[in-house]
């Protein structure tokens, strides 16, 4: 029996990075897997590469190299027709959804004043309206099942601390968070619980390209992980640069599993400390 055997959960922005490690270890709790991602290498308005086909498909051949099962769909999660059909398509497959770990996201910086309007309105887009095409598509169905459920949207640090140059990405990870708690007060009388999950910085491919490194040392010509984790191990409590996406999968199958039965409207800071450090 795994933490999650029985369980069917949908994970957005499983191609690769955290999304690709929560569908594994869900699959490895016993869990089947749900996974859609946007299959598009590159978006309009973002810096770097976002997941391929190849990618999702790469997630799907891990899961069931572990023996588990899991439906691979994609969608943008910008389009509520899109995720709706992923979801419908996981119904049809599995018969219900009772965990949803809302992770797709990108990540935009600028100066404020230099910002175009469309740079707001595309991570305003995927962040937050995503996240709740994403949360929509699956509430119907899991009110209707009355087994209650776990909703998990992934925010940030920068959702709960001020970071310069990145009024867009706060925004939409602080708008994740009231969305948390409105949804968490009301769906408890269905025993769905709804929580906020808020990483500092992650070892994926968010981070792990040039145009990133750049944004920590822009004074220099060719920077790179070294020069970036020495700009990003000073905001942790811990002595830890960044995280790897297990450490925040260890509380997504924690969140899933019936051991969090009496957990919703959390924001739970997975940080090393780094929003709690003064100085
Ligand atoms: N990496 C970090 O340092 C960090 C820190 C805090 C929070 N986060 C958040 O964690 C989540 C996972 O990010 P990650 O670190 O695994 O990075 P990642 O870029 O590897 O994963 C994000 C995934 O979302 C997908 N995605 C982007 N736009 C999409 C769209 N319109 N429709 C569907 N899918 C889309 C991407 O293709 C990608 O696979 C994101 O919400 C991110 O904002 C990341």
């Amino acid at each position: 029996m795994g933490r999650v055997s029985g369980k069917v959960a949908l994970v957005t922005g499983a191609a690769r990075g955290q999304g690709r490690s929560h569908a594994i270890e869900l699959a490895k709790e016993g869990a089947r897997i749900v996974a859609t991602d946007v299959g598009a290498g590159m978006l309009a308005g973002v810096e770097y590469p976002v997941a391929t086909s190849a990618e999702l498909q790469e997630t799907a051949r891990l899961v069931r190299d572990l023996g588990g099962e899991i439906l691979i769909a994609e969608a943008d999660i910008r389009d509520p027709a899109a995720i709706q059909a992923v979801v419908d398509a996981g119904l049809a497959e599995f018969g219900y959804i009772d965990v949803v770990v809302a992770n797709a996201g990108v990540f935009t910086w600028g100066a404020a004043p230099e910002m175009s309007w469309d740079d707001w309105f595309t991570v305003i887009d995927i962040n937050l309206n995503g996240t709740w095409n994403t949360v929509r598509a699956v509430l119907p169905s899991m009110i209707a099942r009355g087994q209650g459920g776990s909703i998990m949207m992934t925010a940030s640090q920068i959702a709960t601390r001020g970071q310069s140059n990145c009024v867009a990405y706060g925004a939409s990870k602080a708008g994740i968070v009231g969305m948390m708690r409105a949804l968490a007060a009301e769906l408890a009388p269905h025993n769905i619980r709804v929580n906020t999950i808020h990483p500092s910085t992650v070892y994926s491919p968010m981070i792990l390209n040039e145009p990133v490194y750049k944004v920590f040392r822009p004074d220099l010509e060719n920077p790179g992980v070294p020069e970036m984790e020495a700009e990003l191990r000073p905001f942790h409590m811990l002595d830890v640069a960044a995280l790897d996406p297990i450490d925040v999968s260890h509380a997504v199958v924690y969140l899933a599993s019936d051991e969090s039965r009496y957990v919703t409207s959390l924001k739970l800071a997975l940080d090393a400390g780094s929003t709690q450090k003064l100085g």
